[in-house]
C-alpha cells in the first residue's frame, strides 16, 4: 500500500496574537510547517497535502519551494472537516498519515514505528502519556483494555478527565475508510466541530482494528499554541541539536547558550564559547575557536582559525590560520586568504584580503582586491562610494598603508608602495615608493594667540 501524508495547518492560532499564520512562525529559523514536511519526507510518501486556511494564501505564498499539494479549507469546521478537504487528492488504495503543522518536533523514527506496527487494513493511532494531559483528547478503553473512543477534554466527564493516555492527533488510516466515514461525521459536540477523532469509535463499531502506538519521546508530540510553547519547543530542539553535535565531537562550553538555525559542518577540535549563533549553512574546519557572542551566517571557515568575541560574519570565507575580531564585521563577499588578520572595529565588504595581510584596527575595506602581506594602518578607509556608484580599490603585495589613510576609489596601489599616514589618495600610487598626500606641516613664526594679543592691549 502506498503512503499519502496530510498535514493540517488551517487553524487560526489565535493565541499567538499575530498576523502570521501559526505554521509560519519559526523554530530554529525555519517555519514550523517545514519541520513537519521534512519529517514526512523521510518516509518517502507518494504525496504530501497541506490543508491551509486561515490568513488565506499567506502560508502557501511564503513557501513556494515546498513540494506539497496545497488544499484550502476556507472555513475551519474541525479536524475531520479539514481532512475531508484532502480526499480528492488521495489515492483510495493508499494509507493516509495525518500530521499537524504545529507539532514540529515529530520524528521520522516515531512515524516509522507507527507505520510498521500498524497492519495495512488497520488503523494506527499515536498516543502518549504526558505529565500534564489537560486540554487534550483522552483515549477511552473497555474493561479488556481495547481502545474504544477518543473523548475531547471539553466533552469529557470528570472521571474521563482523569485518564492519562492522550490522543496526539497523529494517526494512520487507509484512505478508503476516510472516504467512507468522513462524510458521515456529525458536529454534535461542545465545539460544534467535525472531529477527526470520531473516526476512532466509528472504526470500533465497524470491527476495524485500531493499533495504538506510543511516541518514542514525550516531547516530539508537543504542539504549539502560544509564544511560551514556541519558546519551550525551541529550547528542546536546540538542546537536542547541541547534544547531537557534541556527540559528533563539537566542544560547546555551554550547550544551553548555543543556538543553531541552520546547518553546521565542523572538523575536529572545534571549540565554541557561549552565545554563538549559527545561521544558514556554516562550515568550520579543524582546530578552530569561536569566542563569545559571535554570529556566523552562511560562512566558510578554514583550519586553525580564531574568531574572537563579538564578531559578526555573514556570507564570508575565512582561510586557514586567520584571526578575526574581537568586534570585527565581515559582510557578504569578504574573503580572507591564509593567515590574514582582521582586528577590532574593522568592516570588510566584498573584498579579498590577501595571504598574511593585516587590517588590525578601525577600518572600512569595501570593493577591494588586496594582495599578500599588506599592512593597513589604523583608521584606513576605502572610499568606494560617491553617492551613486561603487568603485574598486586595488592594492598590490607588501604594501604599507599608514594610519588614517583615505583611498578614494577607483584607485590602484602598486606592489611594495608605502603610503604616508593620513593621506587622501586620489590617484594611482606607484610601486616601491613613498607617497604622501596630505597638507605639509607648517609653523607660523609670527603668529600670536588671541589671548596673548589681548594682554598686550592692557
Ligand atoms: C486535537 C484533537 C485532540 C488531540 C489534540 C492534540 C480533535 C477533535 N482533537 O485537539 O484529541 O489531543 O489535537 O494536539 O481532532 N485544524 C485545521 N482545520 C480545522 C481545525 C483544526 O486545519 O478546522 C488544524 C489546526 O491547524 C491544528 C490541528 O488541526 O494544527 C489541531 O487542531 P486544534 O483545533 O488545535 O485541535 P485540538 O483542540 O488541539
Ligand atoms: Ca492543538
Amino acid at each position: 500500500m502506498g503512503l499519502s501524508v496530510v498535514i493540517l495547518a488551517a487553524g487560526e492560532g489565535k493565541r499567538m496574537h499575530s498576523g502570521l499564520p501559526k505554521c509560519l512562525h519559526r523554530l530554529a529559523g525555519k517555519p514550523l510547517l517545514e519541520h513537519v514536511v521534512r519529517a514526512a519526507n523521510f518516509l518517502k510518501p507518494e504525496n504530501i497535502t497541506v490543508i491551509y486556511g486561515h490568513e488565506g494564501e499567506k502560508l502557501k505564498d511564503s513557501m513556494p519551494k515546498l513540494s506539497v499539494d496545497w488544499v484550502e479549507q476556507s472555513k475551519q469546521l474541525g479536524t475531520g472537516h479539514a481532512v475531508m478537504q484532502a480526499l480528492p487528492t488521495l489515492d483510495p488504495n493508499n494509507r493516509v498519515l495525518i500530521l499537524y503543522g504545529d507539532v514540529p518536533l515529530i520524528t521520522p523514527e516515531t512515524l516509522e514505528k507507527l507505520i510498521s506496527k500498524t497492519n495495512e487494513e488497520s488503523i494506527g493511532w499515536l498516543t502518549a502519556f504526558p505529565k500534564d494531559p489537560s486540554g487534550l483528547g483522552r483515549i477511552l478503553r473497555d474493561e479488556d483494555g481495547n481502545p474504544k473512543a477518543i473523548i475531547e477534554e471539553k466533552d469529557a466527564t470528570e472521571e474521563q478527565k482523569k485518564l492519562d493516555e492522550i490522543n496526539t492527533g497523529i494517526c494512520l488510516i487507509p484512505a478508503k475508510y476516510l472516504q467512507q466515514w468522513l462524510p458521515t461525521l456529525k458536529n454534535k459536540n461542545s465545539q460544534k466541530e467535525y472531529y477527526l477523532t470520531d473516526i476512532f469509535s466509528i472504526a470500533v463499531e465497524n470491527g476495524i482494528n485500531i493499533t495504538t502506538v506510543s511516541a518514542l519521546s514525550n516531547t516530539e508530540i508537543l504542539g504549539i499554541n502560544d509564544n511560551q510553547q514556541l519558546a519551550k519547543l525551541e529550547r528542546i530542539w536546540q538542546k537536542q541539536t547541541a547534544e547531537r553535535l557534541m556527540s559528533q565531537g563539537l566542544t560547546l562550553l555551554d550547550p544551553m547558550r548555543f543556538d543553531i538555525r541552520g546547518y553546521l559542518k565542523f572538523g575536529s577540535d572545534v571549540t565554541i564559547d557561549i552565545n554563538v549563533v549559527i545561521e544558514g549553512e556554516v562550515r568550520v574546519g579543524s582546530n578552530c575557536t569561536i569566542e563569545q557572542n559571535v554570529l556566523l551566517r552562511n560562512v566558510t571557515i578554514g583550519n586553525n582559525v580564531t574568531i574572537r568575541a563579538n564578531s559578526v560574519l555573514e556570507e564570508a570565507i575565512v582561510g586557514d590560520n586567520c584571526e578575526v575580531g574581537p568586534f570585527a564585521r565581515l559582510r557578504p563577499g569578504a574573503e580572507l586568504k591564509t593567515k590574514a588578520k582582521v582586528g577590532n572595529f574593522v568592516e570588510i565588504k566584498k573584498s579579498t584580503i590577501g595571504e598574511g595581510s593585516k587590517v588590525n584596527h578601525l577600518s572600512y575595506i569595501g570593493d577591494t582586491e588586496m594582495g599578500k602581506h599588506v599592512n593597513v594602518g589604523a583608521g584606513t578607509i576605502t572610499c568606494n562610494y560617491d553617492g551613486l556608484n561603487k568603485f574598486k580599490t586595488e592594492i598590490g603585495d607588501e604594501v604599507f598603508i599608514g594610519s588614517n589613510a583615505c583611498l578614494i576609489a577607483p584607485v590602484k596601489i602598486g606592489n611594495k608602495a608605502t603610503i604616508g599616514a593620513s593621506s587622501a589618495v586620489t590617484r594611482d600610487v606607484p610601486a616601491s615608493k613613498l607617497t604622501i598626500a596630505r597638507v605639509k606641516q607648517e609653523t607660523k613664526e609670527n603668529w600670536i594667540r588671541p589671548v596673548d594679543r589681548q594682554c598686550d592691549v592692557d
